[in-house]
């Protein structure tokens, strides 16, 4: 396991009562953890999953990511990391017979789900939990005794444009819960989704271990009339080629390439990204549409429940099994909160323009945040694109509106990026950029980072992340007043093994747990791009589709303005 591991090492550079000294430190530190992950087990209201802590957790197979170059940990974000990887345990998957046969994997069609009667009798009223009950089946059609399944739930009225998703509650036995919240009258639909079988987990899991290096990136480099290209990445693996280092000076996020051979490092001009690694699976079959592959599991009777309205005095399902509620649903098409901040609905340019007034907005981020700059841009007539010469789908982009003074910028983040080719210097990281922010109640800073950082081990992700806390933290404490807001990222579209293999919905689950906890004691302002893809009626997309954005922005907007709007 990795804690071995980890003090194993120290343990070589101790003397022998330093590390008893240093087994008792960590003892308590430890035991710090486990109490307070108690405590905010209870009182945590944004996570769309509820895992219980497996008995047993695979431990992560580190040797593999040996050719990964990750930066080097304090000690206390060594100690954040390997909590945050224990909160995100995934229950042990069945390891992979070979040649692959699936009629032991779980198959969606010969599984079922149910809905459970009302706790204490009666009729459906809003404010009630609905539980169903999801069991499992193998493609011969027998009983799946172990967990680890990727689910998604949802319940919905298309009519009403009504939409929640449900937490998902893995037994370990081969059964899961989904819980709802009823929070409209009328009917109610329930829709489970298989997006993995639990062995394409184990598959998944292996290939960031074995292949984190799957997708990978190439850089051009010119000097005169010659130019070379090389491949990139932070898993480079050793080879006889001497490696160029471009680790930056300022965060220490990595960055390799091979090193071209008559050219020097300096003359690195471009990145992109150079394909996919072929033939590194014989597990294809796990990952088929229309069979294991994100496939709705049908119900075992109805499917759906009416709801009537609220009933005072009503029974409650037992908080132990109900966990953290949902952070919203759709009702006609609009997203609505539930908690503290209500969302407002600019649905008019002027609307938006006045909420914007004398701002300036910095977006940061993947493609899918530059939807929203898009988005923006496409609403406010005033708000105009400025030339900046640089390609559309990478930016940096700028818009301004001189009369009423907003300024609207996108950047991209830094390495790994999956893009066509960019000029290497435009790849900023966003740490750096924010220390050049000096922030106040008029700046607004977005961000949006998940996409690109599936294959590989997710202690690069929670690296990244620590440096853009830091820098977050740097800005808050010098301009409090800076509004911070994050995407997380979302479901999309999962057809084939490579869209799987390389953007799979179960890796964007968890570095969207890891990405709530990592700010969840910041000021910063969540957009819960999950739950608001999962409860739409509309088809998971990487980019969700407009009237998605539409919600998404208007949370954006409420954050903005939370008084304004109607
Ligand atoms: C699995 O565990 C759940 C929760 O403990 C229980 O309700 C269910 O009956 C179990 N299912 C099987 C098949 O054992
Ligand atoms: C949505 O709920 C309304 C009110 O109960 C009902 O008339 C309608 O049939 C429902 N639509 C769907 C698609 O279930
Ligand atoms: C790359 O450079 C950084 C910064 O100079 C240094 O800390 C790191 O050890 C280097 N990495 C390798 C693998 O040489
Ligand atoms: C890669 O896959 C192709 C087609 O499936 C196969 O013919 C070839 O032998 C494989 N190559 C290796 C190195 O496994
Ligand atoms: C905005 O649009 C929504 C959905 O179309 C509608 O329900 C709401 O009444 C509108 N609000 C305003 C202030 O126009």
């Amino acid at each position: 396991m990795k804690f071995h591991l980890c003090n194993e090492k120290v343990r070589t550079c101790l003397p022998k009562k330093g590390y008893i000294f240093l087994f008792l430190v960590v003892f308590i530190f430890i035991l710090m953890l486990y109490i307070t992950d108690i405590l905010e087990f209870q009182i945590k209201v944004n996570t769309t999953f509820i895992i219980p802590r497996p008995a047993t957790v695979t431990p992560p197979a580190d040797m593999h990511y040996d050719f990964c170059k990750l930066k080097p940990l304090s000690t206390k974000e060594a100690l954040e990391e390997q909590r945050l990887l224990d909160s995100i345990a995934w229950p042990e998957t069945p390891s992979l017979p070979s040649p692959l046969s699936l009629s032991s994997t779980s198959h969606p069609a010969h599984s079922a789900f149910t809905i459970l009667p009302r706790w204490g009798g009666g009729q459906w009223h809003i404010g009630d939990k609905l539980e169903v009950m999801i069991q499992m089946h193998d493609f011969q059609g027998h009983l799946k005794r172990s967990g680890g399944d990727v689910l998604l739930a949802r319940l919905h009225n298309i009519t009403l444009g009504a939409g929640v998703a449900g937490q998902v509650l893995d037994h370990l036995n081969g059964s899961y819960s989904a819980i709802f919240t009823l929070l409209w009258e009328g009917n109610a639909q329930v829709q489970v989704i298989l997006v993995h079988p639990s062995e394409a987990v184990t598959e998944l899991r292996r290939l960031n271990t074995e292949h984190p290096d799957r997708v990978f990136f190439k850089s051009q480099f010119q000097l005169g009339s010659v130019t070379e290209t090389t491949t990139c990445n932070v898993c480079l693996r050793p080879t006889q080629q001497p490696v160029c280092n471009y680790t930056d000076l300022h965060t220490n996020e990595p960055w390799f390439c091979y090193k071209p051979k008559s050219l020097s490092c300096d003359t690195r001009i471009s990145n992109f990204k150079g394909g996919y690694k072929q033939n590194i699976s014989t597990m294809e079959k796990l990952f088929q549409s229309g069979v294991n592959l994100k496939v709705a599991i049908p119900p075992s009777g109805v499917a759906s429940v009416n709801v009537l309205p609220k009933q005072n005095g009503e029974s409650e399902v037992p908080s132990s099994r109900v966990g953290s509620g949902p952070s919203g649903y759709y009702f006609q098409g609009v997203w609505r909160r539930l908690g503290v901040t209500p969302i407002h609905q600019f649905n008019s340019s002027s609307a938006i323009t006045q909420c914007l007034k004398g701002k300036t907005v910095h977006m940061y981020g993947d493609s899918t945040m530059r939807q929203w700059f898009e988005y923006l841009d496409a609403a406010l007539p005033d708000l105009k694109a400025f030339n900046m010469h640089s390609q559309k789908t990478i930016g940096p982009l700028m818009s301004l509106d001189y009369k009423n003074n907003i300024l609207v910028t996108y950047r991209t983040h830094g390495p790994p990026l999956r893009s066509a080719s960019v000029p290497a210097i435009e790849l900023h990281y966003i740490a750096n950029e924010l220390n050049e922010v000096p922030g106040g109640r008029d700046t607004v800073i977005v961000l949006g980072i998940w996409a690109h950082f599936g294959t590989f081990p997710i202690e690069f992700f929670i690296r990244r992340l620590q440096t853009i806390r830091r820098a977050m933290v740097r800005l808050l404490s010098r301009a409090p007043d800076t509004l911070i807001v994050i995407r997380t990222g979302n479901p999309k579209s999962l057809k084939t093994f490579l869209h799987a293999s390389t953007n799979s919905d179960w890796y964007s689950l968890q570095q969207d747990k890891v990405l709530r906890d990592m700010f969840k004691e910041l000021n910063v302002h969540l957009v819960d791009a999950w739950e608001m893809v999962v409860a739409h009626h509309l088809p998971h997309e990487l980019h969700p589709q407009p009237s998605i954005i539409k919600n998404m922005i208007n949370v954006l907007l409420s954050y903005i303005c939370p008084q304004k709007g109607g």
